[in-house]
Formats: structure tokens, C-alpha cells, sequence
């Protein structure tokens, strides 16, 4: 069987730290979607490290991991991480394992992501300009190289027809920039990558689960960056929900038991979009500063706001969330008073549903206030210790969503978890 790990915001719920706490309970761990956009903390004997693409059980001597096929790939950002591995003393050449169906993300994609970014004026996604949507679009367009492609003799020519195709899209942009050297290292990581352990990923996990080896598949991003159900266009370009991970992987629908979802104990949006519970005061400048919310990845500021139960019950929804975790309950120690988002208010009717095209909607959220617990929690190791104004928040939350709050993180080590 296999378990899944995601998101249920707009990405950066706290999942690197997340898989980590659990990563000892499995024996693979794999990436089903998403690529370098992603930045996923853990803390490795103290010391902070920031994974992309490499799943966050790679510190966990004996465990597997495995980059699928639903991922896109850049290799001069692998070779990059696996560099940080090795300063670890991780030997990833026993434990990272990639699918030869696993797209390639080229120079060109990321040019033409900054491209297309530029020409959108004020209605830019806030890519993290890394290339996904173009790799994406080369994907589903069925013009995209895959990792099993390196091995293939006429690899050049496939990447300088593939290539000349950009090039055609880029000076429809006007696009000037020289991205000689960028394909340089490109193809130097090219080498790099041909000498890792790439397999049938969907043999590899099938077989795993058939020897009862216990599987988990870890999210990227967030359930409203979902290219379905997020808040289109503002998302990102792959299935960020539980259902990714069936074609991601490989995998039967059937295989799937628990679905962990994971929410902040409030919400922040990274990039451009709709966040109808975001914060332009002191609160929001509070939560930013206590919670350090500025992307692992682009280190841009973090838009911050109150928690938002109309989404989160939709994407408990979307993805059968049968657990959940919440994370940086502990960056809201100081506050007085806590908002909780229930409903929302759209030309003057009220609705519990994420309405079709949030962007152009003048959304209101409708709160219920709650007591602050006042109180430094991020020592506390057992529930029952746990502030009573924060177990009520915490229930109440509960009963809206109708699942309950399994883990209580409050704070970013790994062992700052507690049980419910
Ligand atoms: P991910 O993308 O979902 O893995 O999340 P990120 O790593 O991008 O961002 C989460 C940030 O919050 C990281 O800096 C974590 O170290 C930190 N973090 C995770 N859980 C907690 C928590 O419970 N409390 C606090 N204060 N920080 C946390
Ligand atoms: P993790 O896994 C937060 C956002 C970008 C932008 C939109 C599209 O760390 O939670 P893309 O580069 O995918 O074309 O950008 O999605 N975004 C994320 N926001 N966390 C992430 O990943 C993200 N990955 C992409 O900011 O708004
Ligand atoms: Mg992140």
C-alpha cells in the first residue's frame, strides 16, 4: 500500500519537514509531480537543507527514493543537490532512483518561462521562473525529452530539433538573452544524470508495494496550485492532488490508504493570485516575521493570512485527506485573537464553496474570532499540554472539516511534532 503526503494550501504547509518526521515508517519514498519549483525544508543535524526535486526521505539511511515519472526534471539543478548530499555524506547513488519517464526540463524551457512571465505584465503568475510550464506544455504537446532519452544515441539531434522549436517561440517574445552557457552546464549535468540509477519507476513502486515495503508519495506545492482545482490560471502547471499520484507513479487507485493532508494554522500564498483571507496589516507582518515566511526557493516574501477552512474543506475533499497535520501552530503564540475563515460573502450572498474563478470574484471572507493562547508552545511535547484556547481552535477547525487533526507541529525541527 502506499501513503501520500501533500499540501492543502497554496504550497509550503511545512511538507519537507513533514516527510522527514515519518520517513523512518518507510521504506520508499517518492516524488510524483512537480520539479525544482518546489522548496522543501528539513533540518539535518542542525543544519538547514533545502530539497527540490530529491525526495525529503533521502537522509534516512536505507530508504529509497524515487524521482517519477509525473516529475519534471532539471539536471543542472539535480547535479546541484546531490553536490549538498555528498557534503552530507549521503550516498545517493544507492538511494535516489529516477523513472525514465521523468520529462526533461531544457535551458530553453526556463527561457521561455521568463518569456511568457514578461509578456504578462501585471497578470504574471509569479512563476519561479524554473521552466514547469513550458516542460509541461512540451509534455502533454508531445514534444518533450525524457530522462530515458539521455541514453539514446540520437539524443543531440532529438534536443537541436526540440531546441530550434523554442527558438521559434522565443523570438515571438523578442526573447535576447545568450543561454549558451546555461546549455553548456545543461549538458555537462546531461553526464551527470546518465550515471544515476534510472529505472522503470512504474515497475520499481509496483514492486515495492508487492513485497509489502511500505510506499509513501510526497506531494509538491499545494491543492489550490493544482492545475484543476487550483485558483486557475494562477497555479502551477501539474496535479498537485492524490490523484497525481496514481499517474505520477504508476499506480492503481486501489493501492492508495492514508491521505495526509497538511495545512499551516494559517495560510500564505507565494507568487500572484486570488487569497481572499490575506492580511495587509500588522497581523500579516506578524505572521511573516514570526513564521520567517519567505519562499525556500525564490526567497521572495510569503503573502500571509488567516486560515481558510472554505478552501481547506475543498481540498480535503479533492483528495480524500483522511489525516491531517498542522504545522506553525506555533507562529501564532503571541496573537490576542485568531480569524477563521468559514464562509464567504460574494455579491451579497453567502457560500461555503470555492467559486469558479476566485480572481475575478470580489470574495469577503466571513470569520469567527477565537481567544489567542498567549503562550510559547514550541516546548510542549505532549497534546494534553497543549494550551486550552489552542485545543479549541484546533477542535473546532475538526468539526468543520469533519477529519480530524492527527499532528500538531510547533516548530521546524523534526521532532517538534506532537500526537493527537
Ligand atoms: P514545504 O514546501 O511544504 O516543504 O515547506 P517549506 O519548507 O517551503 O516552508 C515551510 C517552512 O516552515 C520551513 O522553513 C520549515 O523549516 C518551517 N516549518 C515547518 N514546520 C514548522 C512549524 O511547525 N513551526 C515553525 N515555526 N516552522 C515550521
Ligand atoms: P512547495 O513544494 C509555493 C507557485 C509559484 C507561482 C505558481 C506557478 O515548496 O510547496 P511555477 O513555477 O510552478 O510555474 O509557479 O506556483 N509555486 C509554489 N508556491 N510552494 C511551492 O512549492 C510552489 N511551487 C510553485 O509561486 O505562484
Ligand atoms: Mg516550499
Amino acid at each position: 500500500m502506499i501513503d501520500v503526503i501533500l499540501g492543502l494550501q497554496w504550497g509550503d504547509e511545512g511538507k519537507g519537514k513533514v516527510v522527514d518526521y515519518f520517513a523512518s515508517k518507510y521504506d520508499v519514498i517518492a516524488r510524483f509531480q512537480g520539479g525544482p519549483n518546489a522548496g522543501h525544508t528539513l533540518f539535518v543535524d542542525g543544519k538547514k537543507v533545502v530539497l527540490h526535486q530529491i525526495p525529503s526521505g533521502i537522509f534516512k539511511e536505507g530508504t529509497k527514493n524515487l524521482i517519477g515519472n509525473g516529475v519534471v526534471l532539471d539536471a543542472v539543478a539535480l547535479q546541484k543537490e546531490c553536490e549538498i548530499l555528498a557534503s552530507f555524506g549521503v550516498d545517493y547513488r544507492k538511494s535516489l532512483f529516477i523513472s525514465d519517464r521523468t520529462q526533461l526540463i531544457l535551458p530553453t524551457h526556463k527561457a521561455l518561462d521568463r518569456a511568457s512571465e514578461q509578456s504578462k505584465g501585471n497578470e504574471k503568475i509569479g512563476s519561479t521562473l524554473k521552466g514547469i510550464g513550458p516542460a509541461y506544455m512540451d509534455k502533454t504537446g508531445r514534444n518533450g525529452l525524457r530522462v530515458g532519452d539521455v541514453k539514446d544515441k540520437n539524443f543531440v539531434s532529438k534536443y537541436i530539433k526540440l531546441r530550434l522549436k523554442h527558438q521559434k517561440l522565443l523570438d515571438n517574445f523578442s526573447f535576447q538573452e545568450d543561454i549558451s552557457q546555461e546549455e553548456e552546464t545543461y549538458f555537462n549535468a546531461l553526464e551527470f544524470l546518465r550515471s544515476l540509477n534510472i529505472v522503470s519507476g512504474e515497475y520499481f513502486i509496483n514492486q515495492a508495494i508487492d513485497e509489502n515495503k511500505k510506499v509513501l508519495a510526497e506531494g509538491a506545492q499545494g491543492s489550490m496550485l493544482d492545475i484543476d482545482f487550483g485558483t486557475f490560471p494562477y497555479v502551477t502547471s501539474s496535479t498537485t492532488i492524490a490523484a497525481g499520484v496514481c499517474s505520477g507513479l504508476g499506480v492503481s487507485p486501489h493501492k492508495i490508504k492514508e491521505v495526509i493532508g497538511i495545512t499551516k494554522a494559517y495560510c500564505t500564498r507565494v507568487g500572484g493570485g486570488p487569497f481572499p483571507t490575506e492580511l495587509h496589516d500588522e497581523f500579516g507582518e506578524l505572521i511573516r516575521k514570526n513564521g520567517n515566511e519567505f519562499g525556500a526557493t525564490t526567497g521572495r516574501p510569503r503573502r500571509c493570512g488567516w486560515i481558510d477552512l472554505v478552501a481547506l474543506k475543498y481540498t480535503c475533499m479533492i483528495n480524500g485527506v483522511s489525516k491531517i497535520v498542522m504545522t506553525k501552530a506555533d507562529v501564532l503564540d503571541e496573537l490576542d485573537t485568531l480569524k477563521v475563515c468559514e464562509s464567504y460573502t460574494i455579491n451579497g450572498e453567502t457560500t461555503t464553496h470555492v467559486p469558479f474563478q476566485m480572481d475575478k470574484l470580489d470574495i469577503k471572507p466571513v470569520y469567527t474570532e477565537f481567544k489567542g493562547w498567549k503562550k510559547d508552545i514550541s516546548g510542549i511535547k505532549s497534546y494534553e499540554s497543549l494550551p486550552k484556547e489552542m485545543l479549541h481552535y484546533i477542535s473546532h477547525i475538526n468539526d468543520y472539516l469533519k477529519i480530524k487533526t492527527h499532528y500538531i507541529s510547533n516548530g521546524p525541527g523534526t521532532d517538534q511534532i506532537i500526537e493527537a
